[in-house]
């Protein structure tokens, strides 16, 4: 039978853990052995890392699709990020280091944290908001980010953040989907050296819904409309109000949120997180994944809240174990493409997660960048969001770790909440590019169509194969669709299906493939397009690369690609440059997986989270009418594409003989 997916691309390189991290890492091999002995009780374990006001019964109720975890316990959520910290004595220490982009700062200790959290936990019920209600959160990069979030939480409110760079129309669709009487947003915030409002585009956003009162905070000073009797401004109502507060405990399973995920092609799904089981594992993968120690750590996650890794490794991840950790307001560039080493430097960040996207801009901004740092405070980094691929691994390896800090390829999505597939960087032996391994207590296989588990060195679909903590207990107001999306195509086995291409390498290693939806078929073979990807950006010439499966009379798809070439490189040679690439990709991984075509673009189209949107690549291959187009980050990115492509490029051209 032909297998779901080809294996390509071959990659020999190993690194082990630095033997001073593996010495006192946080978790060790034996915790595989011991979750797999008895995967409930590991996991209550885990559990404990929590206060709880009142302990479980039950670990564990499966009823597929529908799980509920630690059933019978309460806790405060708000209470385990904050409070107890304060507590146990730690009340000075330094909770989150804000900058923000123009240079101005801020720093919270967790006693300061406990207080704005009060506070606004204070407000939020003065407003009428009850445990179970949702409020929007529509908000830069500020600290009253994680603080509103933590007030929702404090008092058992459902927050949905609503990532700042969305459009008045996305935010409406999704505080009339949740059904939310309050947003709290900003009068504005910086990026890229200007303000751009906020209030305006909430202005917009909130007729028509249910919201009723909009709660400002005060960030660049801009004029902003107001509505006086539904708009006040955070530090009229929340500064006014006391900062102790007498928090109660909830249910395990009572919900903690709804963040809303298109993905790069469907209509936006609420997915629904609740709080005891979600916690736990956030809690434990922060502490096992980054070797997190409270005591001399300093830690960044430089994603957005308004995304789920803000949600779990910015708020309630870190700071259930006590992080001191960089919040930055602005982009990598401003106000100089050093900003982030910079960062890194000032305050002797020891822990770094960010994304590919953002390492293959840095590649294409050069590697003299961060060697002007000292960057000696680095110790282990993290990946997250898309397969990265060998070179930026490696990059980010050299140039950032200086071959010193292990790197963790974190595989996970909103829906599982928490991280389910990574090295451990003090176990590990580190593959460029892999993702490598379920972590304990996480059930992964890679299984063909039929649901059957795919033998070493072959490809496959990534499914999960028992209900793990953190998962996703539904999409908001559609059951039917939560079955459908994700537990209806291996519903004989029960598995979870990711919607990944993955493969399982030689030693039974995992590689993530990308999306299911942008497998390419040429001539009955089903290519990934990461592979292809991976192949063209391992050419020194290349800055990043993205393909797609345009359509084709001989072979059904042809392989297109699109790549931006690093600085150095003239575009005035590029005809001969792409011959070369497209040999380069045959030499790399198989004649099977030449590109048909290549183009030189300018930029790629990006979802605002940085995934890369194939399906317009799609529609420019084929020549089609441009579809849907408004996740796109850069609305002009399209124009400049199709200006930078000449028609005749696209044209499908008949394979050359392999
Ligand atoms: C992709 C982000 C390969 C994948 C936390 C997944 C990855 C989707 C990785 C979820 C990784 C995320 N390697 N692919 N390390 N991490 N993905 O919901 O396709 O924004 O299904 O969650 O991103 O994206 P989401």
């Amino acid at each position: 039978m032909e297998s779901a997916l080809s294996n390509l691309l071959h990659e020999d390189r190993r690194f082990n853990p630095p033997p001073e991290l593996a010495a006192s890492a946080n978790v060790t091999e034996a915790a595989y052995a011991q979750a797999e002995q008895d995967r409930l009780r590991f996991w209550e374990e885990q559990a404990r890392r929590l206060s709880w006001s009142q302990p479980w019964h039950t670990t564990l109720i499966w009823k597929p699709p529908f799980a509920q975890w630690f059933v019978g316990g309460k806790l405060n959520v708000a209470y385990n990020c904050v409070d107890r910290h304060v507590e146990a004595g730690y009340g000075d220490h330094i909770a989150i280091h804000w900058e923000g982009e123009p240079g101005d700062t801020r720093s919270l200790s967790y006693a300061q944290l406990q207080q704005e959290v009060s506070k606004a936990a204070h407000a939020l019920t003065s407003l009428g908001v009850h445990p179970g209600d949702r409020v929007m959160i529509y908000l830069p990069m500020i600290p009253e980010a994680a603080i509103s979030m933590l007030a929702c939480a404090r008092i058992g409110a459902v927050h949905s953040v609503v990532f700042g760079g969305f459009s008045a129309q996305s935010l409406r669709s999704r505080a009339n989907d949740a059904g939310a009487a309050v947003l709290i947003t900003a009068d504005g915030g910086f990026r890229r050296g200007s303000a751009h409002a906020l209030k305006a585009i909430a202005d917009e956003a909130v007729e028509g819904t249910g919201i009723e009162t909009i709660l400002v905070v005060r960030r660049t000073g801009q004029d902003v409309f107001w509505r006086a009797g539904r708009d006040i401004w955070w530090h009229d109502l929340v500064d006014a109000q006391s900062a102790e507060h007498a928090w109660q405990a909830f249910d395990a399973e009572h919900p903690l949120f709804i963040l809303y995920t298109s993905g790069t092609t469907a209509e936006p799904k609420g997915i629904l997180h609740t709080s005891g089981g979600y916690l736990t594992q956030v809690s434990y993968t922060h502490h096992a994944v980054f070797d997190h120690k409270a005591d001399t750590d300093v830690y960044w996650c430089a994603a957005d809240v308004g995304w789920i890794t803000g949600h779990s490794y910015i708020v309630y991840g870190p700071l259930s174990n006590r992080v001191t950790q960089v919040m930055y307001e602005g982009a990598p560039d401003t106000p100089h493409q050093g900003r982030f080493w910079e960062l890194i430097d000032k305050y002797r960040v020891s822990i770094l997660y960010t994304a590919p996207t953002v390492i293959r801009t840095f590649m294409r901004w050069g590697e003299q960048l961060p060697a002007q740092y000292e960057l000696s405070s680095l110790r282990v980094l993290g990946s997250v969001g898309e397969p990265i691929n060998p070179e930026a691994w490696m990059w980010y390896r050299e140039h950032v770790g200086r071959g010193r800090c292990p790197v963790v390829d974190t595989w996970w999505q909103t829906e599982t909440g928490a991280i389910m597939i990574s090295p451990l960087p003090g176990v590990s032996s580190t593959k460029p590019g892999s993702a490598q391994r379920a972590l304990p207590g996480i059930s992964a296989d890679v299984v063909d169509e039929t649901g059957n588990s795919v033998s070493y060195g072959e490809g496959g679909y990534l499914a999960l194969t028992e209900p793990w903590p953190a998962m996703l207990r539904g999409i908001w107001g559609d059951a039917q669709r939560y079955q459908d999306t994700y537990w209806s195509r291996y519903a004989e086995q029960g598995y979870y299906f990711a919607g990944d291409g993955a493969k399982k390498d030689e030693d039974g290693d995992l590689w993530l493939l990308g999306r299911v939806d942008d497998v390419m078929n040429v001539s009955g073979h089903r290519i990934s397009t990461t592979e292809v990807e991976s192949a063209l950006a391992s050419h020194p010439a290349v800055a990043e690369a993205a393909v797609v499966g345009a359509h084709d009379c001989l072979t059904g798809q042809g392989i297109v690609g699109f790549v931006i070439l690093r600085g150095e490189h003239d575009c005035g040679a590029a005809q001969v440059l792409l011959t070369q690439l497209r040999r380069h990709v045959t030499d790399q991984i198989g004649a099977i997986a030449k590109p048909r075509q290549l183009m030189v673009v300018p930029e790629l189209p990006k979802t605002r989270s940085g995934k890369i949107m194939r399906r317009l690549l799609r529609d420019v291959a084929d020549r089609r009418e441009l579809g849907d187009v408004t996740a796109l980050a850069e609305g002009g990115v399209m124009e400049m594409i199709r200006a930078s492509v000449s028609v005749d490029s696209v044209a499908p051209s008949i394979p050359e003989p392999r």
